[in-house]
C-alpha cells in the first residue's frame, strides 16, 4: 500500500518522512490555503523534498474543463512533468480528465464521494481515483466500503487506475482498508503520527533501558559492553 501525507506543512513533512515510509504527497486548496504561504512557492519547496522519485499530486482551481487544462499545463511546466493534477468529478472535471489523460498527463480524479463517479473518472483516463472515505462516512454511509466497491469495479473492468483513498480522520479506517489491501491511502499528519503512536510502547522501552542499566550499568547499551 502507499502511503501518502495529505499536507503542505513542508517541517513537518520533512519530519515525518525522516521515519515514515511515504511514497508522496497529497495536496488541495484548501490544504494549500493552509500553509499561508504562496502556493507555488511551497509546492516548490515540497518538490524539492521529495524529488522526482515520489508523487506530487496538485489540485486545480478553475471550474470550467479550458481553465483546468490550462491550470494543468501550469502546475506541470513549475513542478514538472510527472506531477499528478487532481481534477474534481464535475461535468467540466470529467471533460478534463479525458483530455488531459489523451495528451498523457497524469490524472487523480478528486472529491469522490460514490463508486461511479470513481468508476467514470477511470474510464475518462484517471490514473488515479480519489473516494473521500470520512467524509462519505459524515453523510451517513459506508466509505471504507465505497472505497474498496471501487477497487472491486476497477479491478473487474481492468482499467489501469489506482485507489488513492483519502479524508481520514482516525486510524481505524486506515487500518481496514489496508487490510482489505487498498492501494494507497493519504491522510493528514495527525492522523498518519497516531498510527504508530502507543503511550504503552515508551513504556516498555523506559522499562527495558531501566533494567539493561540496572545490570550493566548507568547508559550501558550493546555499544557498550563487551564482547
Ligand atoms: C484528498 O486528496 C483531499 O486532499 C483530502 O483527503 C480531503 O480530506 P478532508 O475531508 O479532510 O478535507
Amino acid at each position: 500500500m502507499k502511503l501518502y501525507i495529505d499536507d503542505a506543512d513542508t517541517k513537518k513533512i520533512r519530519e515525518l518522512m525522516n521515519y515514515l515510509p511515504i511514497d508522496g504527497i497529497t495536496t488541495n486548496p484548501t490544504i494549500i490555503a493552509r500553509s499561508a504561504r504562496p502556493p507555488f512557492e511551497v509546492l516548490r519547496e515540497i518538490r524539492e523534498i521529495i524529488g522526482h522519485g515520489r508523487d506530487l499530486h496538485v489540485e486545480v482551481l478553475r471550474r470550467d474543463c479550458e481553465g483546468m487544462i490550462e491550470e494543468a499545463h501550469r502546475i506541470l511546466r513549475i513542478l514538472g512533468d510527472d506531477t499528478y493534477i487532481k481534477i474534481p468529478v464535475t461535468p467540466d472535471g470529467y471533460r478534463a480528465i479525458r483530455a488531459l489523460s489523451e495528451e498523457g498527463v497524469r490524472v487523480t480524479a478528486t472529491a469522490i464521494l460514490s463508486p461511479m463517479q470513481a468508476f467514470l473518472a477511470a474510464k475518462a483516463g484517471a490514473s488515479f481515483v480519489a473516494p473521500y472515505v470520512n467524509r462519505i462516512d459524515e453523510m451517513g454511509y459506508d466509505g471504507e466500503g465505497v472505497a474498496l466497491s471501487i477497487r472491486e469495479m476497477l479491478a473487474v473492468h481492468e482499467y489501469p487506475c489506482e485507489v488513492l483513498a483519502a479524508s481520514f480522520k482516525n486510524s481505524m479506517q486506515i487500518q481496514s482498508l489496508c487490510e482489505e489491501g487498498i492501494e494507497c491511502v493519504t491522510a493528514p499528519p495527525d492522523v498518519l503520527e497516531a498510527l504508530i503512536f502507543n503511550p504503552s510502547t515508551d513504556v516498555s522501552v523506559d522499562r527495558f533501558e531501566q533494567n539493561f542499566r540496572r545490570a550493566y550499568g548507568e547508559d550501558a547499551t550493546m555499544l557498550t559492553v563487551p564482547e
